[in-house]
């Protein structure tokens, strides 16, 4: 019997969930996450209310509760929310999905997703969701692979890599979709945010063996001003209209 994309993605962050931040929260895995975050958090409220969508293992909600704050995360596997919890015992975590929040309208200050949208069958819903629980002032920003030349040949790769078996935390084919600043810019404004801004962040990829990514992570900064159509993380803010 086939399965649906996201009972595919279910089911693989089920069973890598143990595994996952041997791979993102180790050497190569720590330095990229935690640039990541940071590019994230500079676009964020610092100390809010803040949903965290498609948490995974917990890993921005550490970060970004760190000083202080409070944070929720959701994600659709239950695996990975109960790696959170042994993270971040004092935040609260729970499983569903971006596209139906199970929250209030108007109940967060702030919303955060990183390496998640490319998933999304339905990223309208998502942000049309994510405005629906900001209150009326509050931030979104996202951060995830965007469309450009470096990234195209990705979905062959995660074909290639289920098809040989390959066991990774993420090279598995889930029909991922990638989108460039326009389509970024247009999903956030006709969902009603206002202030959008677009980025890019990321040149030292995470499988990159050393000295290469030691080298990679020295001219990022470079990259990401000078050279962004060599940067592969698209980033996007935006705000609720206070009225
Ligand atoms: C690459 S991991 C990123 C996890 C975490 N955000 C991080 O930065 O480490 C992708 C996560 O998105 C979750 N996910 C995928 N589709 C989702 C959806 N529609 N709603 C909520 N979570 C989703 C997966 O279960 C997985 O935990």
């Amino acid at each position: 019997m086939s399965i649906t994309v996201p009972e595919k993605i279910r089911e693989h962050y089920d069973a890598v969930a143990d595994t996952y931040d041997d791979h993102y929260d180790q050497v190569h895995g720590r330095c990229y996450h935690t640039h990541i975050s940071r590019y994230i958090m500079k676009s964020l409220p610092a100390g809010v209310h803040l949903l965290d969508i498609g948490c995974g293992t917990g890993l921005f909600v550490e970060k970004y509760t760190e000083s202080g704050g409070h944070a929720v995360g959701i994600d659709i596997s239950r695996g990975m929310i109960g790696r959170a919890h042994l993270r971040c015992g004092t935040s609260e975590f729970t499983i569903g999905t971006g596209e139906r929040i199970p929250f209030r309208d108007n109940s967060f200050d702030a919303v955060s997703s990183l390496l998640v949208f490319s998933y999304l069958g339905d990223p309208v819903a998502m942000l049309d969701e994510a405005y629906r629980v900001l209150r009326p002032g509050g931030i979104i920003a996202i951060c995830t692979l965007g469309k450009k030349l470096l990234t195209r040949g990705i979905p062959i790769l995660y074909h290639i890599s289920e098809k040989m078996k390959v066991r990774h935390v993420v090279m598995k084919n889930f029909g991922e979709r990638y989108y460039d600043e326009n389509e970024m810019y247009d999903l956030f404004e006709n969902a009603g945010f206002t202030e959008i801004r677009v980025g890019w962040c990321s040149f030292a990829h995470i499988d990159m063996i050393d000295p290469l990514f030691s080298l990679a992570r020295r001219v990022e900064p470079f990259v990401e001003q000078r050279i962004p159509q060599f940067a592969y993380n698209i980033c996007v803010n935006g705000k609720k209209p206070e009225k």
